[in-house]
């Protein structure tokens, strides 16, 4: 056997397979025709170990703590460069270059405005509705101004319905907080940049316009830069399977938001400040109670912004964020004793074997809050703002999966063990 080809031992005899190849990072077995060649399955809950597709947007090497996006190092482009660029590089592979960006941005700018009808759409909601709830609404709701209704083919429409998607969502997201407050809704500004524009929409009022702080910007941007790809997460791979029906780019990005809501995913943002603020409320819920009802097997309770699939060191978008909380803290001259509890519960975590066994570090969430906090946003709307900076990733990986001739529809298999074929009983003998 060739180190390109692989073979599975089964009581049928064997499985010959190939190895396909990756640029860096795991090899894959192709087990695309072992079901139809020997009738066996895989069995794989949670896809922890199958590549859905291959892909070249985003590379993580969980061991190293390494993330690249199209080669890019993290870090490098969270400092230098600004979302709407990442979206680029996301989307189309490459950083812009002056003219590209000036031509991106005013694309993107000219497109903020929600069509007017959405007011009543957003009057509809009771005031009392999760904002992401009313993100992924108004993200279905906005499609139907443009009769999506099936997936687009032309690339004139997929780069539509992408720059549609980007240059509206901070609009949805600002106007599901302000029916939350019961504040008039703020129009987009054009005069202002992504993140600036974003800013206004959230924290202006007619009567009175919102100091734009060159700080705030800066983090916003850094914080959106750090969410805006993480290859086949759960969200993205929803996009990708709602995708692979040839559904909508919206229909899609829409079913996404579902699963970034869930606790497990993007919905730990919120999370990890509620169980911060429950440590520093309550004096039942110390660090170390907090760390071991974390261990308990018996309670479904975790430490949230804790652990992940891929990663089995130190995330690093935690590590720029650890950082950069306090940075931004200083240079808002502002202090949170969350912070401060953050840092001692992850020295907690780390100095316990049975995180360190499990090789379990803080991820993404863990220190996001406390900034998104800091620059003024409340709780309710942390993972709404990982939606906004995971929209370019998840188009990303619409396109890719559209443009992929690899595509079949997204339809996994089971291992049944229920019944088997039983007689039928009629209602008066059972
Ligand atoms: N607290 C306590 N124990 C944990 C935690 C945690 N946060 N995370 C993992 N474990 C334990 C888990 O109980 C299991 O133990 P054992 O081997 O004894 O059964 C072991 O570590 C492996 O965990 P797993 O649940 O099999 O790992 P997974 O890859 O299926 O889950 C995860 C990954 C992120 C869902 C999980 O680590 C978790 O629930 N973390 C807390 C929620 C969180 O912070 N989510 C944000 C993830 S990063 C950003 C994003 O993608 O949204």
């Amino acid at each position: 056997m060739s180190e390109h080809t692989a073979r599975i031992g089964l009581e049928t005899g064997p499985y010959d397979t190939e190895v396909l190849q990756a640029s860096v990072g795991n090899q894959g077995i192709d087990v695309r025709k072992l079901r139809p060649q020997t009738g066996y399955v895989t069995f794989d809950p949670g896809f922890a170990n199958t590549a859905i597709a291959k892909s070249s947007i985003t590379y993580i090497d969980g061991a190293a703590g390494q993330l690249l996006h199209r080669g890019y190092g993290i870090e490098d482009i969270a400092m230098n460069v600004s979302f709407l660029e990442v979206s680029y590089l996301l989307l189309y592979g490459k950083l812009p270059n002056v003219a590209e960006l000036d031509a991106w941005n005013a694309d993107i700018s000219s497109h903020t405005m929600l069509n007017e009808e959405m007011r009543s759409f957003f009057d509809a909601f009771p005031r009392r509705a999760h904002p992401m709830a009313v993100l992924a609404s108004a993200t279905y709701a906005i499609s139907t101004f443009y009769d999506v209704y099936r997936r687009p083919t032309r690339k004139q429409e997929i780069d539509a319905g992408a720059r549609t998607l980007l240059a509206k969502m901070p609009t949805i997201a600002a106007w599901a907080y302000k029916k939350s407050i019961g504040e008039p809704y703020v129009y987009p500004n054009n005069d202002y940049s992504y993140v600036e524009n974003f800013l206004h929409m959230m924290f202006s009022r007619p009567t009175e316009d919102l100091p734009i702080d060159p700080v705030i910007v800066k983090a916003l941007n850094v914080l959106l830069i750090l969410h805006a790809d993480h290859e086949m997460n759960c969200s993205t791979a929803t996009v990708r399977s709602v995708g692979s029906s040839r559904a909508n780019m919206f229909a899609s990005v829409a079913a996404g938001m579902g699963a970034l809501w869930g606790p497990l995913h993007g919905g730990a943002n919120q999370a990890v400040i509620e169980q911060l603020q429950a440590i520093h409320d309550d004096p039942d819920a110390t660090i170390q109670s907090t760390i071991e009802r974390a261990k308990d097997k018996n309670d479904e309770f975790r430490l949230m912004g804790f652990g992940h699939r891929v990663y089995t060191n130190y995330d690093p978008r935690a590590k720029v964020l650890a950082a950069f909380a306090q940075d931004v803290l200083d240079r808002m001259a502002m202090s949170d004793p969350l912070l401060d509890i953050a840092r001692e519960l992850e020295a907690a975590a780390l100095a316990d074997d049975y995180f360190v066994e499990r090789k379990l570090f803080p991820n993404v969430d863990f220190y996001s809050g406390i900034i998104f906090r800091a620059l003024g946003f409340p709780q309710r709307m942390f993972t709404v703002l990982f939606a906004i900076g995971r929209l370019p990733g998840w188009i990303a990986h619409w396109m890719e999966m559209n443009n992929d001739p690899d595509t079949r529809i997204m339809r996994p298999r089971q291992l049944y063990v229920g019944e088997t074929a039983r007689d039928y009983v009629p209602l008066d003998q059972r």
